[in-house]
């Protein structure tokens, strides 16, 4: 069977890692994050301790090397030869990722390094610009979404089970807020691609979604 590019683009806390991995494992194809690679550099300019600057952060996005090493229910991620799995998910990391993330040098950088882990296919890729500019080609395309609250409420699970005290209201204002930066800057905003399948997943469980992305890839 040929071997299928999958994109799954769509807003903060919709779900797609945890969908990106499960479709991954059932058809036996490498999963990639590249919310994780975004959040690598961002990580990479926090430990600089330096000033922002659109130079600065180009330079860390090109130097930084990122891979990934797949265990069961673990994605691992190494940054220049250290794990930061955990340190990726700070909230000084998503305060801060999506202005990171808007920098067209970054950008430029890591939808190369995307493109080359993805060239031979057989691949799941999530985050926010897939569908549009990294695989415009993709063989399926979904843009996966849920209602604000929804996705609050999601996040707010996940970090609790953490034992991170967080409050959901907070994470609500948080993940509008980054909608909001990674919808309207100039650069791969976030939007649905042309020809993607649309999933609203607010009333969906995560094996129904899973269900009808592999029924997309069936059929592609
Ligand atoms: O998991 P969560 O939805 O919190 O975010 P993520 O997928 O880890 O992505 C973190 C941030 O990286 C996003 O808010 C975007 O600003 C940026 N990003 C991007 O610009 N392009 C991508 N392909 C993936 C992530």
């Amino acid at each position: 069977m040929k071997k299928l590019t999958i994109a799954i683009d769509g807003p903060a806390g919709a779900g797609k890692s945890t969908i990106a991995k499960k479709v991954a494992e059932a058809l036996n194809y490498v999963y990639l994050d590249t919310g994780a690679m975004y959040r690598a550099v961002t990580l990479m300019f926090l430990q600089s301790k330096k000033t922002f600057s659109p130079e600065l952060v180009t330079k860390l996005a090109e130097e930084a090397k990122i891979s990934f090493q797949r265990e069961p229910g673990l994605n691992r991620v190494f940054l220049n030869g250290e794990e930061v799995t955990e340190a990726i998910r700070s909230l000084d990391v998503t305060h801060e990722v999506s202005a990171v993330s808007a920098v067209k040098g970054v950008r430029e950088a890591m939808v190369k390094a995307q493109r080359e882990l993805g060239k031979d296919g057989g691949v799941v890729l999530d985050g926010r610009d897939i569908g549009t500019v990294v695989f415009p080609l993709a063989d399926v395309k979904i843009f996966l979404t849920a209602s604000v609250e929804e996705r609050a409420r999601r996040r707010f699970l996940e970090l609790k089970a953490k034992g991170m005290a967080v409050r959901q209201e907070d994470l609500a204002k948080d993940i509008a807020l980054r909608d909001k930066l990674d919808s309207e800057r100039e650069i791969a905003p976030l939007k649905c691609a042309e020809n993607a399948h649309y999933l609203d997943s607010s009333q969906m469980d995560i094996p129904t979604v899973v269900k009808t992305i592999l029924k997309l890839c069936k059929e592609a």
